[in-house]
C-alpha cells in the first residue's frame, strides 16, 4: 500500500522561534520532523537551512524523540557527552560541558547514574541536556513529552521555556496536547491528515508566563480544538 504522508507542506520558520505543530495521529508530523532533521529523504520538494539546501543530519539541528533513546550502557555524563565524542571534543572539554548541562537540568548529583536508574521525566530531561550540548541552532523534538505523567510533564514545559529562553534556540515540537501547544509556542500550526498539510498557522500573542487560568488561554484551547475535531 502507498501512502502519501504529507503534501503541500510550505513553511519557513524564522530565528529563536517556538513553533508547535499540532495534528491528528498519523498526519505526518513526525515524517515531516524527520525530513527536516535529514534522517528521511521527501519523494518531492526540498528543506533549506539558513539559504542553503540541507538533506543530512547536521550538527545545528539537534533532535529529541518521544522515547528516551539514551545509551543503556552509558552514565548520564558520558550520554550527555555523546555527540561532542563524535565531533571530536576532548576528553576533559567533553565532560566539563556535560556537568554544564547537567546543572542546568537540575542533575548535578546523577551524573554517575545509569539510565534504567532513572525516572522517564529525568531520562527526558537528559536527552534535552544531550541535544543541546552539542549547541544546537536548531531543536526538533518530536512528542518529548508524550510519556511523562501529567505533572511532571507540567514541570518540564516551564523548564523547556527556561532554557529556551537562556539557549535562544529555534524549536519545532510536534505535539498532541492543545493546551501543550498553547502553554508553550509562538507559533502554532495545525495540520490535518490523508495527506497531511498544513490548515491553520497560528501566531500567539499571550505574553509568556502564561496561566492556565488565565480566559484567553481557554479560548484559544477551545478553538484548536474545535479545528482539530474538523481536521
Ligand atoms: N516507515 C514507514 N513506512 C510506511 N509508512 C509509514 C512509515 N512511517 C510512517 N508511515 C505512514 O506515514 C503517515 C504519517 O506517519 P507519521 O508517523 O509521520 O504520523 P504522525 O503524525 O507522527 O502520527 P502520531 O501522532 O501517531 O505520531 C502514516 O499514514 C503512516 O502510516
Ligand atoms: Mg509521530
Amino acid at each position: 500500500m502507498e501512502i502519501t504522508a504529507l503534501a503541500d507542506m510550505n513553511l519557513s520558520v524564522t530565528e529563536n522561534v517556538f513553533l508547535c505543530i499540532l495534528g491528528p495521529s498519523g498526519c505526518g508530523k513526525s515524517t515531516f520532523l524527520r525530513i527536516v532533521a535529514g534522517l528521511e529523504r521527501a519523494s518531492s520538494g526540498r528543506v533549506f537551512y539558513d539559504g542553503q539546501e540541507h538533506m543530512k543530519p547536521r550538527r545545528e539541528i539537534g533532535m529529541v524523540f518521544q522515547s528516551y533513546s539514551l545509551m543503556p550502557w552509558l552514565n548520564v555524563l558520558d550520554n550527555i557527552a555523546l555527540g561532542l565524542d563524535f565531533a571530536g571534543v576532548s576528553k576533559a572539554k567533553r565532560i566539563a560541558i556535560a556537568r554544564e548541562y547537567l546543572g542546568m537540568i537540575s542533575m548535578s548529583d546523577f551524573g554517575k547514574a545509569l539510565p534504567c536508574e532513572l525516572s522517564g521525566g529525568m531520562q527526558q530531561r537528559v536527552a534535552i541536556a544531550r541535544a543541546l550540548a552539542n549547541n544546537p541552532d536548531v531543536l526538533l523534538m518530536d512528542e518529548p513529552f508524550g510519556a511523562l505523567d501529567a505533572y511532571t510533564r507540567i514541570i518540564m514545559q516551564k523548564e523547556l521555556l527556561r532554557i529556551w529562553e537562556q539557549h535562544k534556540v529555534t524549536i519545532l515540537f510536534v505535539t498532541h496536547s492543545v493546551d501543550e501547544a498553547v502553554y508553550l509556542a509562538d507559533r502554532i500550526i495545525l495540520m490535518s491528515s490523508s495527506p497531511g498539510k498544513i490548515i491553520r498557522d497560528i501566531t500567539v500573542t499571550m505574553p509568556r508566563g502564561r496561566e492556565r487560568s488565565n480566559p484567553r488561554f481557554g479560548e484559544l484551547t477551545e478553538e484548536l480544538l474545535t479545528l482539530l475535531e474538523d481536521a
